[in-house]
């Protein structure tokens, strides 16, 4: 069996042809970084133009590159949501428009949860019960795996996500667009205890996150401190605010593990390409004698491989099959668009 993937809920335009063992026979992840790099963060609108000029380009190199044609694809996979809506009408639509002329059944897939699947790209065998941390532009939040495909949120960002949270702070300070991955160049080797973070707690006890009184506290150093590229400890300064991340992310990791006894962690994410979230989230499964997966660089942004990769999960597990041309896009979990 052939499945192809098409992801587009935010700017990455992307499609991917995996065979049924799992197989990536072709993977297309197309940036629009250059276009939204200017406004210093995504543009709804021109992401879902863009994502409308270039879709077509993307599937057909996706079936080139695997040797294959598209009537040679068994089924076709989507991500449904969450994400931007504009964005994710323009994939759901042409995966539709190819399941309809193709007579080929289509099945959507979660975001989020295409996310967390990604660990499992390189590691079939991650043990159950585990604990995944997912963080990205969009979201953080941490999931209990039960058993396979059994994707349970237990604690989620009340306001900004993580890497929005790096994002903005980048974009105030002039580092361009999407800022995590500068802040993580130029915070390399840098000393993180140069300028204290508060890990911040919520007063109910719940796995909840919330990134705003980091970056309030980032905002109200770089007044006090006069922070600027030109600043002697600029990259401490980065380093220690990426660092105050990391800290919060895993400490409530670590109050998860007590009450959910996992077997193993996962760390998904485009955030989880930050090279010192990765060391950390190393040292703290090795602290804790847990096995910790973490999908190569290129999977934890958004990509279509997930998506092709979970909907063959489901496939495996009995899902069952059909056109669903009434399909509509969730800008949100648990949230339907009205039309
Ligand atoms: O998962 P993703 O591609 O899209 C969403 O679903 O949101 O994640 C994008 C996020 C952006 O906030 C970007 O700044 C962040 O991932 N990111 C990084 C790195 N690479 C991407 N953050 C820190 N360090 C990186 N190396
Ligand atoms: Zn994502």
């Amino acid at each position: 069996m052939k499945i192809l993937g098409i992801e587009t809920s935010c700017d990455e335009t992307s499609a991917a042809v995996l065979a049924d063992n799992q197989k990536i026979l072709s993977s297309i992840v197309l940036s629009q970084e250059e276009i939204h790099s200017p406004y210093g963060g995504i543009v709804p609108e021109l992401a879902s133009r863009q994502h409308i000029l270039t879709i077509d380009c993307v599937v057909e190199e996706a079936l080139q590159r695997a040797k294959l044609a598209l009537g040679d694809i068994n089924v076709f996979a989507v991500t449904q949501g969450p994400g931007l809506v504009g964005s994710l009408l323009v994939g759901l639509s042409f995966a539709k428009g190819l399941a309809y002329s193709t007579g080929k059944p289509l099945l959507p897939v979660d975001h989020l949860e295409a996310h967390v699947q990604s660990a499992f790209l390189e590691n079939r065998e991650i043990a159950y019960p585990a604990l995944a941390l997912l963080v990205s532009g969009g979201h953080t939040a941490l999931f209990f795996l039960k058993e396979k495909l059994s994707f349970a949120i237990i604690g989620k960002t009340r306001d900004d996500a993580a890497g929005e949270a790096l994002d903005k702070i980048a974009k105030f300070l002039y580092l361009g667009y999407p800022g995590g991955p500068v802040i993580d160049r130029l915070a390399e080797g840098a000393d993180p205890g140069v300028f204290p973070f508060a890990v911040p707690q919520m007063t109910d006890k719940s796995l909840d996150y919330s990134f705003s009184g980091l970056k309030t506290a980032a905002l109200r150093q770089i007044k006090e401190n006069r922070i600027t590229r030109d600043h002697p400890q600029f990259k401490d300064f980065l380093a220690s605010f990426q660092g105050g991340i990391i800290q919060a992310l895993l400490a409530n990791l670590g109050r998860a593990l007590e009450e959910y006894r996992p077997k193993s962690l996962i760390l998904c994410g485009g955030v989880a390409r930050n090279k010192a979230l990765r060391k950390e989230f190393q040292g703290f499964a090795r602290r804790h004698r847990l096995p910790a997966s973490v999908p190569k660089p290129e999977f934890c942004t958004d990509n279509a491989v997930m998506v092709a990769a979970l909907a063959l999960e489901k496939i495996n597990l009995g899902e069952p099959l059909g056109l669903q041309m009434d399909l509509n896009a969730y800008p949100r979990r648990g949230q339907t668009l009205v039309t």
